[in-house]
Parts: C-alpha cells; structure tokens; sequence
C-alpha cells in the first residue's frame, strides 16, 4: 500500500472474522511497531500478547467483569456499595478511567463519535440496553482473535505514555499495511487482573490500554468514518 493510503485506511475496526492471524505476520507487526522512535530510545514499554485460547480466556473473564460490574451498578445506592466491595469486580486497573464528562469541546467530540457509531449500528439513544451490549463486545475484542495488553514503566513519567502512543499507531499501521484491522481500547484499561493471570507482566509496569487485531469483517461498523477536526481546529493561530 502507499503510505497515504495506509495513514487514511487506518480506521478502527469494530467486528472482526474468527480467521486466525499468522504467527509470522503477527511477528512482523510487533517487529515493525519496534522501529517506532522513543525518549531518549527508553523503549519503556511492554506488551502482553494474547492469542488464540488465551484470547479467548482473558476475553471471558473480562466480559464476566463487565456484566457484573453493570448489574451491581443497577442497584440501590447501598446494596450497590455493599456489592461493589464484595463483588471482586472493582476497576483494579492501573490508571482510572475517565468515567464521568470530558471537559468542554472533547465531550461534544466524543458524544458526536459515539451517536455516529450507535447510528451505524441500528442503537437508538436511548437504549441502555443495546448501548451496553455494545460496550461489553469491547471486552471480548470484538471477536478479535489477537488481544494486546500495553504497558508503560510509569518511572519515566509522561514520555512513556506519548511514546507508547507512538509505537502503537506504527503497530496499528503495520496491521493496517497487512491487511488487517485494529482497535485501540481504553476499555482494556478497567482490569488487570484477568490478565495477570495469564501472563508475568512484571509489577512495576502499569497497564494502560489494549488493541485487538485481526482480519477484519465486511460490516457496516467498519466502515464508520468519524469527522476529524479541521487543520484550523488543529493549528495555534499567530498572535495578531
Ligand atoms: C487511547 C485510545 C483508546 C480507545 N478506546 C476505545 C475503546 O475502549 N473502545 C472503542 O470502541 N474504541 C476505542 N478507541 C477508538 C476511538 O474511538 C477511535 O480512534 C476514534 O473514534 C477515531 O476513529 P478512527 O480510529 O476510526 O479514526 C480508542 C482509541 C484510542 C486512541
């Protein structure tokens, strides 16, 4: 593919076909996603790749999360406190999502992409119900059959996380070169735990978010093109 066309292909895939990823291929999108520039070439970050019946595994136990998570949500304020502790379905990620408003412009931002979605999809507004079945199918990759788990060694503060965010556009854009399709998930954020029990992501790493990959299927999700801000929104002015 020509690079541009790499660049504007990289959409994010929300439904993705059961066909395995080739180890090989999956090896040569972690490699090329290692090309990627970093502070001072810290490298400070790690992932935990998850596949086939691992996949599957940490995919469930998330999901399980999530939909008790929903239920207990659903109850009385006490009761709701009461089962929040007892449950074992507290967030035990590493960062706290943001769960409430964003501020000002990123909350019409973000309402707008997600009505944009929920429309694609046949949700209507004010279906709770669909809208949470259509987040739980985060937790389960959407069907992906490759999870990734990224994390970042919080020592090296702020410059982990933006070159996290380097590496893994130039993963997202090798899978995209490839073939295939991704999604980056801050979902996969909310719980560690399920994925501790799979792998030995050593503890002073902090999980920050996932991507899942795989071919992607011919559905109308996929085609979904969010509006990007204009080079106008995007530029500081000069001063007068
Ligand atoms: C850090 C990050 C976290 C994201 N988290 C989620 C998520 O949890 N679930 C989801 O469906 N999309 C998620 N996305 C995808 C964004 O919604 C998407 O990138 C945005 O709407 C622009 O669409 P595009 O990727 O197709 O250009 C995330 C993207 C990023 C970069």
């Amino acid at each position: 593919m020509e690079f541009t066309d790499v660049l504007k292909n990289r959409r994010s895939i929300r439904a993705f076909s059961d066909r395995a990823v080739e180890q090989e291929l999956l090896d040569e999108i972690l490699a090329e996603a290692l090309e990627s520039p970093s502070s001072s070439n810290t490298q400070p970050y790690k992932l935990a790749v998850a596949t086939g019946q691992e996949c599957k595994d940490i995919g469930q136990k998330l999901l399980f999360k999530y939909n008790r998570a929903n239920e207990i949500q659903k109850k009385p304020l006490p009761l709701k406190v009461v089962s929040a502790v007892t449950s074992g379905v507290l967030p035990d990620g590493d960062y706290k999502p943001i769960m409430g408003k964003y501020p000002g412009i990123f909350q019409e931002r973000r309402v707008q992409t997600g009505m944009g979605l929920y429309k694609v999809l046949g949700i209507e507004r004010h279906d709770k119900a669909a809208r949470d079945e259509q987040m739980a199918r985060n937790f389960t990759f959407f069907d992906a059959p490759v999870a990734i788990f990224a994390f970042i060694h919080p020592g090296m503060t702020y410059t982990a996380l933006v070159d996290l965010g380097i590496m893994l556009q130039s993963l997202m854009l090798s899978a995209t070169n490839k073939g295939l399709g991704t999604c980056a998930q801050g979902a996969l954020g909310i719980w560690r735990s399920p994925i501790d029990e799979h792998f030995d992501v050593p503890k002073d790493y902090k999980l920050v978010c996932g991507v899942a990959l795989g071919y992607p299927e011919d559905a109308e999700v996929n085609g979904y093109r969010p509006d990007k801000v204009s080079l106008d929104d995007l530029l500081v002015p000069l001063k007068a």
